[in-house]
C-alpha cells in the first residue's frame, strides 16, 4: 500500500482481510452523536412546485421552509430529471473509477480550484487518518469542465449538471420565498447566473471492518444546496436533533441538504447540516454530489430583511472564493462570525 493507492485499487487487489490501522478513523470524541434516531426525512414533491396550483406551490414552499429549519435536509421526488439520465450518469462515474489507475492519476489534483481532481480519502494533506473513499471532483459552472475519458462522460455530465443546476435554482427560489424575502432580491444577493457548481462523485468499495472506517467524516457543505444521487446503496447519515439519522433514499429521488452559505444568507435560520458517509462490507456504493453555491466573487451576507437590529447579525460577509480557500482544510469547523 502506498500513499497514492486508491481504495478501488486496494479493493480490486483483494489483499486485505482486515482494515489497515490508518483507515480506523472512528473517534468517539469527534464522531458527533452516539445515538441513532429512526426517523424519515421530509419529502418534497418538486412537480407541485413548478407545475402545481398556486395553493400547492404555497404549501410546498411552507414544507420546504420547515424542512430547512428542522432538518437542513430533504428528499426530492417527481423532479423531472429523467431516470435514464440518472442511470447513465451513475454508469459514467463508475466508468471513470473503472479506468486503469495510471489513467485516473492524470487527473490527480492539488488545489481547491483545480477544475478536475481525482483522489482518495478526504483531505489527505491535513488528516491523520484516511477515509475509505475515492473521488472525482469537477467544476461544471460557470465554466464546464470534464475529464476526456471515459468516452461519453462529457456529454452525460454536461446534461446532468445542467438539469440538476436548474432544479437547484428552483429549490433556492422557493427556499428564498419561504424566508419571506423578495424574489427580485435573490439574484443580486447570490448571483446565481454565475453560480459556482461542482460535481463530486464518490466511490466506496466494500470495506473490511466497515464499523471502524468512514467514507467521509462529519462535515458540512460550503455552498447553498447540495443535491445527492446514490446508486441504491445507502450510507449517508445526517445529524438531526443531536442524533444521527440513517438516510434511506427512495428509488429515483434526490437527497438535498443546505450548506454554509444558506446558513449565512438566512442569518442562521436555516442551519448547514452536518453529515457523514458510512461504508459497508458487501456492496460498492457510488454517490454523486452536485453542490451549487453563489458566484465565487459574491460576498454573501445575511439578507438585510432578516436582521432587524444590528446585534442580530450573526455572520459577517466573506467572498465565497475566500471562504472556500479558508475552509477546505478544516472540515468540521464552522468559521463564520
Ligand atoms: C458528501 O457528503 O459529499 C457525500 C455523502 C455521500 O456520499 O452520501
Ligand atoms: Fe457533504
Amino acid at each position: 500500500l502506498s500513499k497514492y493507492s486508491t481504495i478501488k485499487g486496494i479493493s480490486d487487489s483483494g489483499v486485505l482481510s482486515s482494515l489497515p490501522s490508518f483507515y480506523a478513523c472512528r473517534d468517539p470524541d469527534i464522531d458527533g452523536p452516539t445515538e441513532t434516531l429512526e426517523e424519515e426525512v421530509p419529502i418534497i414533491d418538486f412537480s407541485l412546485l413548478v407545475g402545481g396550483t398556486a395553493e400547492q406551490r404555497a404549501q410546498v414552499i411552507q414544507d420546504l421552509g420547515k424542512a430547512c429549519r428542522d432538518w437542513g435536509f430533504f428528499m426530492v421526488v417527481n423532479h423531472g430529471v429523467p431516470k435514464s439520465l440518472m442511470e447513465t450518469m451513475l454508469n459514467a462515474c463508475m466508468g471513470f473509477f473503472n479506468m486503469r489507475e495510471d489513467v485516473k492519476q492524470e487527473y490527480n489534483g492539488k488545489h481547491v480550484f483545480d477544475p478536475i481532481s481525482h483522489g482518495t480519502s478526504f483531505n489527505s494533506s491535513v488528516d491523520n487518518v484516511r477515509y475509505w473513499r475515492d473521488y472525482l471532483k469537477v467544476i461544471v459552472h460557470p465554466h464546464f469542465h470534464s475529464p476526456a475519458k471515459p468516452s461519453g462522460f462529457r456529454e452525460t455530465s454536461i446534461e446532468y449538471a445542467t438539469q440538476t443546476r436548474e432544479m437547484a435554482k428552483e429549490l433556492l427560489k422557493a427556499i428564498w420565498e419561504s424566508l419571506e424575502l423578495k424574489p427580485e432580491d435573490m439574484e443580486e444577493a447570490l448571483d446565481l447566473n454565475s453560480c459556482f457548481q461542482i460535481l463530486v462523485t464518490n466511490l466506496y468499495p466494500p470495506c473490511p471492518q466497515p464499523e471502524l472506517a468512514l467514507g467521509i467524516p462529519p462535515h458540512s457543505d460550503h455552498g447553498l444546496l447540495t443535491i445527492l444521487l446514490e446508486n441504491g446503496v445507502n450510507g449517508l447519515k445526517v445529524e438531526h436533533n443531536g442524533k444521527w439519522v440513517h438516510v434511506k433514499s427512495l428509488p429515483n429521488s434526490f437527497l438535498v441538504n443546505t450548506g454554509d452559505h444558506m446558513e449565512i444568507v438566512s442569518n442562521g435560520k436555516y442551519k448547514s447540516v452536518v453529515h457523514q458517509a458510512e461504508v459497508n462490507a458487501s456492496s460498492t456504493r457510488i454517490s454523486i454530489a452536485t453542490a451549487v453555491g453563489p458566484s465565487l466573487d459574491t460576498v454573501v451576507v445575511p439578507a438585510p430583511q432578516l436582521v432587524k437590529h444590528k446585534h442580530q447579525l450573526a455572520y459577517k460577509g466573506m467572498k465565497y472564493r475566500d471562504f472556500r480557500e479558508h475552509t477546505q482544510a478544516n472540515p468540521r469547523q464552522k468559521y463564520i462570525t
